[in-house]
């Protein structure tokens, strides 16, 4: 969800009024989003890099995913929407670590919509915590190096609930990974849009869905 800044700072407002409208529009896609056929929707709202921004930029953000959770608790409950996190949880307020689980624990048997939200995350950091908690194993004598394979990395992931993406946009023209879901997006298509993400409306996301509709994926095999 980039461009919320580059929205602002072009309006002459401050950055964080780019944030908030741009959790404007995450209520939006969330709620559009199943009837586009979209069961599973990951959101990168704060990467581990994230907190070199100013503080009063960091604290606004925090707060901002505080009151999303509170404030949305609601409507997410009624319209079937699923709510997790991925990311390093520990550096967060204990706060928001708090509604975190709360939201999760209150919105676990939704169905209709698996909406995930990156909050200090990153996919290097995510992978070196994963190779640390297998290490342990190793250490402790329950896994014999020679089992670690594909899966046991995979389900030592944050994402070990989630299908691998099939489709990753990234929005305001840049044409970066920037750390995102590394190793789940290994066979993911990509899109990038100048849009920036304020701009982001449920239009946008029907036409580059459209699109991703008639891509060809072989995941590295050939068809028929
Ligand atoms: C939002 O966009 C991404 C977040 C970290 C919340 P940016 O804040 O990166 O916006 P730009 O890149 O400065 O325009
Ligand atoms: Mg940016």
């Amino acid at each position: 969800m980039d461009g919320n800044g580059r929205w602002a700072t072009a309006k002459g407002w401050p950055r964080l009024v780019g944030h908030r409208k741009g959790a404007e529009r995450v209520k939006e896609i969330v709620r559009c989003a199943p009837d586009l056929g979209i069961r599973w929707l990951t959101v990168y709202a704060f990467s581990t890099e994230n907190w070199k921004r100013s503080t009063r930029e960091v604290l606004g953000l925090m707060s901002l995913f505080a009151r999303y959770i509170q404030r949305e608790a609601e409507e997410m409950s009624r319209e079937g929407v699923r709510m997790r996190f991925i990311g390093e949880r520990k550096r967060l307020d204990p706060k928001l670590q708090d509604l975190m689980a709360w939201i999760e624990e209150r919105t676990r048997n939704n169905t209709r919509l698996n909406l995930t939200v990156a909050i200090n995350y990153g996919g290097r950091d995510e992978i070196t915590r994963a190779i640390r908690a297998i290490a342990r194993r190793v250490e402790a004598g329950s896994l014999p190096p020679e089992c670690i394979d594909e899966t046991v990395l995979t389900d030592a992931l944050d994402t070990i609930d989630l299908p691998d993406p099939d489709l990753v946009i990234r929005t305001s023209g840049e044409t970066r990974v920037s750390n995102f879901l590394l190793w789940q997006a290994a066979y993911s298509e990509y899109e990038f849009t100048p849009v920036l993400w304020p701009d982001f409306t449920p239009e946008v996301l029907a036409d580059i869905v459209g699109r991703y509709g008639h891509r060809e994926r072989r995941y590295g095999g050939v068809l028929g």
